[in-house]
């Protein structure tokens, strides 16, 4: 199944993630793609709201993994600075793909797509004029 969206605002980008974390289950892995400043760590924000987390997610690209708890858990996990797959292994977070619980959110996951389960919901963002984003959203 494909869903194809245009957001024409930030806002619009988080209703949009919002939309698909109220669908999701625990176990389940949403894997960003796109290029910098697309909206992937907005679209994590729309994830986190979606699951009543009051903390402020940021950009986690100075580290690898984040995990947030509301009323349900979100993993924030940015491969920008992994350097090959096997180091994720060695700090055991492919333990969050998929994760026992929680849902997990993977920006820059087409970096080493043989670490994303093979069911991940796939979400790419494209540029598409100032403040507009294309999304295509794969399960
Ligand atoms: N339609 C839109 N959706 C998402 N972000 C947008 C949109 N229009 C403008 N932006 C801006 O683009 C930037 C996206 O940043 P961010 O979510 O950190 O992207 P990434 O994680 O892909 O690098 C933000 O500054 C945001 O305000
Ligand atoms: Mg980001």
């Amino acid at each position: 199944m494909e869903k194809i969206v245009i957001s024409e605002s930030p806002e619009e980008t988080m209703e949009v993630a919002m939309d698909l974390g109220r669908r999701l289950r625990d176990g389940e892995v949403v894997a960003l793609v796109g290029e910098l400043g697309t909206g992937k760590t907005t679209f994590v924000k729309g994830l986190a709201r979606s699951f009543f987390i009051p903390e402020e997610v940021l950009s986690p690209s100075f580290l690898l993994a984040r995990t947030y708890r509301g009323k349900r858990v979100l993993h924030h996990l940015d491969l920008y600075r992994l350097r090959s797959a096997g180091e994720l292994l060695e700090v055991g977070l492919d333990a969050l793909l998929p994760p026992e619980e929680g849902v997990t959110a993977v920006e820059w996951a087409d970096r080493f797509p043989e670490l994303i389960p093979k069911d991940a919901i796939w979400v790419t963002l494209e540029h598409a004029g100032d403040d507009r984003r294309k999304i295509t959203i794969r399960r």
